[in-house]
């Protein structure tokens, strides 16, 4: 297994360590792993002055997996596009073309009480989001700054997608949907936007490939209001980019923390990079507090996805259950009557668990 780790910034390096932790236990000595590490982001910066330097564009290229921590500094959007910490990950899915992100969201029962919504809503929930990652108002052209002949400065950005961009994904979120509940809900803004039109024209033009599969369309506001009413109702969700950042931070709330949350980011030819939903959360970086089981279900999703290890992968999704069925919690899913760990612990536990399933 050829993997480039790119630790980045803020909590990235404590939460990806406990992930290649669990990795080494679960895969034992049978496979080999060849580990190559990497700067990203303001590590970059400090190390190569580059946000992605090349020779980390080059790992990640040569990589058959990439596991990613976070990256960014407090103060990002203030800094030039080309030179911004944060933005170095974007760069990185365009230029690999990560184009189809997996966003699970998973309900682990033992953690029912730490969700925001009444146990009856989110009980039993599993729901997965696809986004579009490499399209749409996030990399559209042109962009920037202007002056409007009055002397005002304007910000523009550009939201466009073409056919073949929304085609794959939604052929990627069919697939996918037929391994599942086979229903799919698009989810668009198509009574005001014209990429959404086209968007909402081509879904439905694939989904007749899949007569299988239930298909259904909502908009952006109104499926942001189904996500907290009543989740259970939904199987695969596919959207564009931005709706999709958007969407699977409050979908990831569902669950009790975002903390929990995994995702995967594949190319046509299923290389993926895997990073935990959460950021660089710089307020508890570096004092052993970060819950690294985004992390860890993160890298179990590389098992499943890029290295064809389904039994790894379920190995350690028991094994962080049993975790958390034994009480054992970071700060932010801990609750009255369970043991509150740091990051390095929670680590250790989950990789002592692996071995007893
Ligand atoms: C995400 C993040 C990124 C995004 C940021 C860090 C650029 O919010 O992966 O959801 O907006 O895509
Ligand atoms: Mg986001």
């Amino acid at each position: 297994m050829k993997i480039a780790v790119l630790p980045g910034d803020g909590v990235g390096p404590e939460v990806t360590r406990e992930a290649v932790k669990v990795l080494q236990v679960v895969v034992g000595n049978r496979t080999a792993i060849e580990l190559t590490e990497a700067p990203i982001g303001q590590a970059g910066v400090d190390t190569a002055g580059d946000p992605l330097p090349d020779a980390t564009l080059q790992v990640a290229r040569k990589a058959e997996a990439i596991l990613f921590g976070a990256a960014g500094i407090p103060g990002d959007e203030e800094i030039e596009y080309a030179m911004r910490p944060g933005a170095s990950l974007l760069r990185l899915r365009k230029d690999l073309g990560l184009f189809a992100n997996y966003r699970p969201v998973q309900m682990f029962p033992e953690l029912i009480g730490a969700s925001t919504l009444k146990p009856e809503i989110v009980e039993g929930l599993d729901l997965l989001i696809f986004r579009e990652l490499t399209g749409d108002i996030y990399f559209g052209e042109p962009r920037g700054f202007r002056t409007t002949p009055s002397g005002e400065r304007q910000a523009f950005n550009t939201m466009v997608y073409s056919e073949g961009e929304v085609e794959r994904i939604a052929h990627v979120a069919f697939r996918t949907a037929r391994t599942r509940r086979r229903k799919v809900c698009s989810v668009d803004k198509a009574n005001v936007l014209d990429t959404s039109q086209l968007w909402r024209e081509v879904v439905i033009r694939v989904g007749k490939e899949y007569p299988d599969v239930e298909l259904t369309h909502l908009f952006v506001d109104a499926a942001a209001m189904m996500l907290m009413r009543a989740p259970k109702q939904f199987d695969v969700m596919v959207t564009g980019n931005m709706f999709g950042d958007i969407l699977s931070d409050a979908a990831a709330m569902l669950t009790g923390s975002i903390g929990m949350l995994p995702s995967a980011s594949l190319t046509q030819e299923n290389k993926g990079l895997y990073e935990p939903v959460h950021g660089t959360a710089p307020d508890i970086a570096g004092k052993d507090i970060a819950n690294p089981l985004a992390a860890i279900l993160s890298m179990a999703m590389m098992l499943r996805y890029s290295f064809d290890r389904p039994d790894l992968a379920d190995r350690v999704h028991r094994a962080v259950g049993l975790v958390l069925a034994d009480g054992v919690r970071t700060a932010d899913i801990h609750q009255p009557g369970t043991r509150k760990v740091g990051t390095k612990e929670m680590g250790d536990a989950v990789a002592a668990a692996v071995l007893r399933c």
